[in-house]
C-alpha cells in the first residue's frame, strides 16, 4: 500500500459563537477553529487566543461538553479577566445559580461572590465545580468560504476550573466546547449539498458523574439512526428499541469527538461484525488487534484510499432515503502495514447510549450542527473532493 493510505489529518469545523454569548459587542460572524488530531490520545485539539495579553490556549474539543473550561490553576493571568458576580446577567446566561467563596488568595478561578458551574472532563469522567468568568478571546473569522479578519469577543464566558480536571489529558490547557453557547457551521459550498437529519433531544443528561450535575437535557448531540445497512442490505437482528432513546435517556445514537472509534452496544456490535464478515465471505480474517475484533489482510482491499474497496456501511436515518454513508476510509482502521480492521468497538451489554459515533467515523466529513433548526447537516467523506484542502492557518 502507498503512504496515502495513512491517516491524513483532520476533520475540521467552523465554530460559530451564538449571539447570546457574544452579547451586543459584535454580530456573530462564522468563526473558525482548526481542529487537529493528537496522535497519542486520539483526541481532537484546537487553539484559542485568550486574555490580555493574549495567550494561546490549547483546547480539547468535546462536542458533548456542556461549556468551555480552562485550567486556571496553572497561573492564568490576564488583566481583562472578570469573575461573574452572583446574580449577574452572566450567571443567568450560563444557568449558574449557586455561589462560590474563595478561602485563599484571590485570583482568576478563586474569588468571592462568584457563581459556579460544574465542568466535566468526559475523557476521564471527572467533574468538579469552577468559577464562571469572562475574558477577551480572539478567533479567526470566515464567511464560510474564505478567511476573514480576527474577531475579538470581549466578554467570552468560560469556567475557570482547577487543574485536577486535566488529569490524564497531559496537556497545558483544556477546554471543552459545548453546544450551549456554540454551534458548528460548515464549510458549505454550493457543490456540496448537505444531507440533514434532526438533532434529537435526550431528555436526561448523559453526564457520567453523579452528584455534580443537575439533571438537565443532555448536551450531547443525538441523531435518529433507525437501522444499519451493509452493502445496501439491512443488517438483521438489530434490536430496534436500543436505537431509540427511552424516557430515562438510555439508548439512541450520539456523536462524540472524545471517542476515537464508534462504540456499539454488544448485540449491535455482534450483528454488524457478523453481517460484515458474512458479506465478505470468501475473504479470510486474520488475528484481531485490540480493540477491534474483525481484521483482514490489507491485500484483500486494494483500491483507492477513499473507497478502500470495501463494503459500504450506511447508517439509515429518518427514512430509507436519508443515510449517513461510511466508506472504507472511515470504516476500516489500518493497524499495521498488513492488517486492517473494522473500526468499531464493543461497548458492552448495557451502555447508556447504544451507538456512539466516534472520531474515526467522522473524520473528513463535514458536519454542521445547526442548533437553531435543531438539525445535523453532513456530507459523506470529503476525500472524494480534491478541492477540500485547507489545512489551518
Ligand atoms: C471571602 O470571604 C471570606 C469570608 O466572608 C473571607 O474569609 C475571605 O478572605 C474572602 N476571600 C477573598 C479572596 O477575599
Ligand atoms: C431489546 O432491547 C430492549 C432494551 O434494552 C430490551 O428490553 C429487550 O429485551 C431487547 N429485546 C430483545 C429481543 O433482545
Ligand atoms: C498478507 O498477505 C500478503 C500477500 O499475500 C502476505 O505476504 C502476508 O504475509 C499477509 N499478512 C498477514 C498478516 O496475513
Ligand atoms: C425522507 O426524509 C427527507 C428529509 O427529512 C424528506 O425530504 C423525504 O421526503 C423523505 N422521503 C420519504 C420517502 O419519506
Amino acid at each position: 500500500m502507498t503512504s496515502s493510505f495513512h491517516f491524513s489529518l483532520l476533520f475540521f469545523s467552523l465554530l460559530s459563537l451564538s449571539p447570546a454569548l457574544a452579547k451586543a459587542s459584535f454580530h456573530p460572524h462564522a468563526l473558525l477553529l482548526p481542529v487537529q488530531k493528537d496522535p497519542s490520545t486520539l483526541l481532537y485539539v484546537t487553539q484559542l487566543n485568550l486574555g490580555t495579553p493574549l495567550a494561546s490556549e490549547k483546547l480539547t474539543l468535546d462536542l458533548g461538553g456542556q461549556f468551555l473550561w480552562v485550567d486556571c490553576e496553572k497561573g492564568y493571568s490576564s488583566t481583562t479577566y472578570r469573575p461573574a458576580r452572583c446574580g449577574s446577567a452572566k450567571c443567568s446566561l450560563a444557568g449558574a445559580d449557586t455561589c462560590l467563596e474563595c478561602f485563599s488568595t484571590s485570583r482568576p478561578g478563586c474569588s468571592n461572590n462568584t457563581c459556579e458551574l460544574f465542568p466535566e472532563n468526559t475523557v476521564i469522567s471527572a467533574a468538579t465545580n469552577g468559577d464562571l468568568g469572562s475574558d477577551v478571546v480572539s478567533i479567526q473569522s470566515t464567511n464560510g468560504f474564505n478567511l476573514g479578519g480576527i474577531v475579538y469577543v470581549p466578554h467570552f464566558l468560560f469556567v475557570c476550573a482547577p487543574k485536577f480536571l486535566l488529569k490524564a489529558i497531559h496537556r497545558t490547557g483544556v477546554v471543552f466546547f459545548g453546544p450551549g453557547p456554540y454551534h458548528f457551521l460548515l464549510n458549505t459550498d454550493a457543490s456540496t449539498p448537505l444531507i440533514y437529519t434532526p438533532l434529537l433531544l435526550n431528555p436526561t443528561s448523559t453526564v457520567a458523574v453523579a452528584g455534580y450535575s443537575k439533571p438537565t437535557t443532555s448536551s450531547n448531540y443525538f441523531i435518529g439512526v433507525t437501522s444499519i445497512q451493509i452493502n445496501q442490505i439491512t443488517v438483521p437482528n438489530i434490536n430496534a428499541s436500543l436505537l431509540s432513546i427511552d424516557h430515562e435517556g438510555n439508548g439512541g445514537t450520539k456523536i462524540s469527538t472524545v471517542t476515537p472509534y464508534t462504540v456499539l452496544q454488544t448485540s449491535i456490535y455482534t450483528a454488524v461484525t457478523k453481517f460484515f464478515q458474512n458479506q465478505l465471505s470468501g475473504i479470510p480474517t486474520v488475528a484481531a488487534t485490540t480493540p477491534f475484533k474483525l481484521c483482514y489482510n490489507v491485500t484483500n482491499f486494494l483500491g483507492t484510499r477513499v473507497e478502500y474497496n470495501v463494503l459500504l456501511i450506511d447508517l439509515v436515518l429518518q427514512n430509507a432515503t436519508v443515510t449517513w454513508p461510511i466508506f472504507g476510509a472511515n470504516s476500516m482502521v489500518q493497524v499495521s502495514d498488513e492488517v486492517t480492521c473494522l473500526g468499531f468497538v464493543d461497548g458492552g451489554l448495557n451502555p447508556r447510549t447504544s451507538i456512539v459515533i466516534g472520531g474515526h467515523q467522522i473524520e473528513d466529513n463535514l458536519l454542521e450542527f445547526d442548533l437553531s433548526a435543531s438539525r445535523l447537516g453532513f456530507t459523506s467523506s470529503l476525500l472524494f473532493r480534491e478541492t477540500f484542502q485547507w489545512h489551518g492557518p
